[in-house]
């Protein structure tokens, strides 16, 4: 929106002649412009705190084919930090975040020294995805996201100097562990542990820090920083947070978001959790004004998050997902769970039927974590009070690792369909990309508290 579509805005919502009524927004951004120069913000009760921030520095697009982007000029801009509410409660139509929906200030005087931008196209923000399997990484605008994964996973092998020559040689990153061993992680220790012939460890189990592992914490630190770097600007990080089990249980949640939070604060960042089920819904839902229901099925848990225009009314996870999947599989068919996961991921069709013991095995523990994660839902929804009057069917988005095979949807549907659902649904979708979709969605809870 730019000035002039704003001055027809306030026109038609005031019933002002357009003269007027232009007189009123040109006296009102003179009000802002000249309060922003004398004091560092201006707080507006029900929609958040205007603020000056130093323009980034980089190009705009260029105004057409082939011509040379055009540098951001230097100054300060007046950026809008809206409250939570404030957007739930103002977003009527579904929320853009696209370039021109979000500049919704548009120039505010004749000489470009300032411009509005919503913070929600702040290039700084990042969205990472603390997952039991692999840590993802989002960054970049809303237009142009890029994602990259490292595995949640090490392996230690005694220390010589030959294995830390072969590691330097092929630039493998890893830790000295007080003399006596090397730790290679993340993407580097599965190719290593088949070298090595062991299996990898996992500094988190179950969704959280693994209680069992010792070095979980120096691990975790090891891979994150294979994926972001320390920084001094104090850049807005988002990370994902598993829900509170079902079953109960669920002691260590609190301390998993403090030393993650913790953590990354002393890397430098502005970190917070965001919870797993949520982000799904902000990234894959936004059309949907973000309502719905986001679910997250990966290695060690399946995360549910019921949203309302991007409020959590309902968030919880249940502890069967891929590692269950993996583990019974592999009891019932005598073969070692690391390679039920490699027949799983690479050849696992649901949708036809089970050529062999492996995918009959398979196909039985799907069916169960389906079941459960749709009784759960049906439960949940019963048990949760003061749920909105939702007069609109929701969608519910699917996602993670576990939703990857063919077939998986389809199950999933007709598990919903088969008792019925106390919710009426409008649609049962996968995520767009189901491997990224939780960092994704930190990334854009990043950009907004920016
Ligand atoms: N293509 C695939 N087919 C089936 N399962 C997959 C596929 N890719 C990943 N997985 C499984 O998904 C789980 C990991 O999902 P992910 O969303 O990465 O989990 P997490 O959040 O736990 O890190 C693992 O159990 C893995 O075996
Ligand atoms: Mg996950």
């Amino acid at each position: 929106m730019n000035k002039s579509d704003l001055i027809t805005e306030a026109a038609r919502r005031s019933g002002l002649g357009r003269r007027r009524a232009a007189r009123g927004v040109e006296a009102t951004l003179e009000i802002i412009k000249s309060e922003l120069e004398s004091r560092e913000s201006i707080s507006i009760r029900g929609l958040g705190r205007l603020y000056l921030k130093s323009k980034r520095s980089g190009f705009l697009p260029a105004l057409s084919d082939g011509a040379a982007p055009i540098p951001i000029p230097a100054g300060k801009a007046v950026r809008l930090k809206a409250t939570r509410k404030a957007v739930a409660s103002l977003n009527t139509e579904p929320l853009k975040l696209d370039k021109n929906a979000t500049k919704s200030g548009g120039t505010m005087d004749k000489k470009h020294e300032k411009e509005t931008e919503a913070a929600a196209i702040e290039g700084s923000a990042l969205g990472l995805d603390v997952g039991t399997s692999r840590l993802v990484l989002a960054s970049g605008t809303t237009d142009h996201i890029k994602a990259k994964a490292e595995l949640n996973a090490f392996i230690t092998v005694p220390y010589s100097k030959f294995t830390e020559n072969i590691l330097k040689q092929n630039k493998v990153s890893y830790q000295l562990n007080g003399g006596q061993a090397l730790q290679v992680y993340g993407n580097e220790a599965a190719r290593f542990a088949n070298v090595f012939n062991t299996e990898v460890r996992r500094p988190m189990m179950g969704g959280t820090l693994n209680p069992t592992e010792e070095y979980s914490l120096s691990v975790m630190q090891a891979i994150i920083q294979q994926l972001v770097r320390k920084t001094k600007n104090g850049e807005t990080l988002r990370f994902s947070v598993p829900g509170a089990l079902k079953q109960g249980g669920s002691p260590d949640l609190v301390y998993h978001e403090a030393m993650l939070r913790d953590l990354l604060n002393s890397m430098g960042y502005n970190a917070k959790g965001v919870n797993e089920g949520l982000a799904v819904v902000f990234s894959e839902l936004e059309r949907e004004n973000f309502s719905g229901i986001g679910i997250s099925c990966g290695g060690g848990m399946c995360n549910v998050a019921l949203a309302f225009m991007s409020i959590p009314v309902m968030t919880y996870a249940i502890n069967k997902a891929g590692d269950y999947i993996d583990r019974n599989v592999g009891q019932v068919t005598g073969e070692i769970p690391t390679r039920i996961r490699t027949i799983k991921e690479e050849s696992l069709d649901l949708s036809r039927v089970p050529q062999n013991k492996y995918e009959s095995a398979l196909h039985v523990y799907y069916d169960d974590v389906i079941l459960s994660l749709v009784e759960s839902l049906r439960g949940s929804l019963a048990e949760t009070k003061n749920l909105p009057k939702i007069d609109k069917p929701m969608p519910i988005v699917l996602s993670g690792g576990t939703a990857k095979p063919k077939g998986f949807l389809n199950k999933f549907q007709q598990a919903i369909e088969r008792d019925g659902f106390p919710l009426e649904i409008s649609e049962i979708r996968l995520a767009s990309d189901p491997l990224t979709a939780t960092a994704r969605g930190c990334l854009i809870a990043a950009m907004y508290d920016a």
